[in-house]
């Protein structure tokens, strides 16, 4: 399949290379057809920072599951600002939403993984697909040392669920890389960071962490980290 082959010459010829050759490349070979999907997380500041300064053009979009954390809205407009640049927002779909909680309940993520599951399909899944589809790659802050679900991830990557071109380009970065470069080009950041919030997503499955654990221990803390993931990279 050339699909495959193409894609490992790319994680061949990238092997070596930064973040922001691998985005220049990718940037310009996709044209229009890409963009940079941000939770506005560290990573995806870090992106956002890298390429606004490559094209300020790009097309940088988030998932809205209406249950962030406020700090979150407000990095969404201090970013935007600061970069000049429309962060698209996607939301769920209303009457799919208002299904969900009139059988499940409100916080119904917390009864069971299969409820879990079903919220972040309506709310993050759905939405994510409504974002791609016209796109022929996608642009994520994916770390392989954030998960055991993740440590086989490359670069350059098909997704076979959308159907597109998955671009990794901090896929080896450490979180010392991460917090080094932050800091070198004073990107914004969501100050939850700095209350022991080191994975933010929604609020209600979020928590701090303590010292010495792991960076996504307080994601979903009452699942299992092999189930930790809310279906954005299934694989
Ligand atoms: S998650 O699957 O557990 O939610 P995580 O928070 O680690 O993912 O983020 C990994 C990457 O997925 C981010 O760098 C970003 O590219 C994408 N992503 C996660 N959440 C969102 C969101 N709400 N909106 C847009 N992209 C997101
Ligand atoms: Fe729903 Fe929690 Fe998934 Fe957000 S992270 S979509 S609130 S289950």
């Amino acid at each position: 399949m050339i699909q495959e082959t193409q894609i490992r010459a790319w994680n061949k010829d990238f092997e070596k290379a930064s973040a922001s050759e691998v985005l220049d490349f990718f940037l310009a070979h996709f044209n229009e057809k890409i963009a940079l999907s941000s939770s506005l997380g560290l990573e995806d500041q870090v992106l956002t920072q890298m390429v606004c300064e490559i094209d300020p053009e790009t097309s940088i979009f988030t998932l809205d599951t209406g249950r962030l954390f406020p700090e979150t809205y407000d990095l969404i407009d201090r970013s935007s600002k600061k970069y000049k640049t429309e962060i698209k927002i996607y939301f769920p779909e209303a009457t799919e939403v208002e299904k969900l909680v009139s059988e499940g309940g409100i916080n119904l993520f917390y009864d069971s993984i299969e409820n879990r599951k079903q919220c972040c399909y309506i709310r993050k899944l759905k939405p994510l697909s409504k974002a791609l589809s016209g796109l022929d790659a996608w642009i994520t802050g994916l770390r392989r040392e954030q998960s055991v679900t993740r440590t086989d991830m490359q670069v350059v990557e098909w997704d076979a669920v959308n159907q597109l071109i998955k671009i990794n380009p901090l896929i080896d970065w450490t979180e010392s890389d991460v917090l080094s470069y932050i800091d070198q080009h004073n990107v914004p950041v969501n100050p939850l960071h700095n209350k022991g919030f080191a994975s933010i997503g929604c609020q209600p499955c979020t928590r701090a962490i303590e010292p010495g654990e792991d960076v996504r221990a307080g994601r979903w803390w009452w699942e299992n980290p092999e189930t930790k993931e809310c279906g954005l990279h299934k694989r």
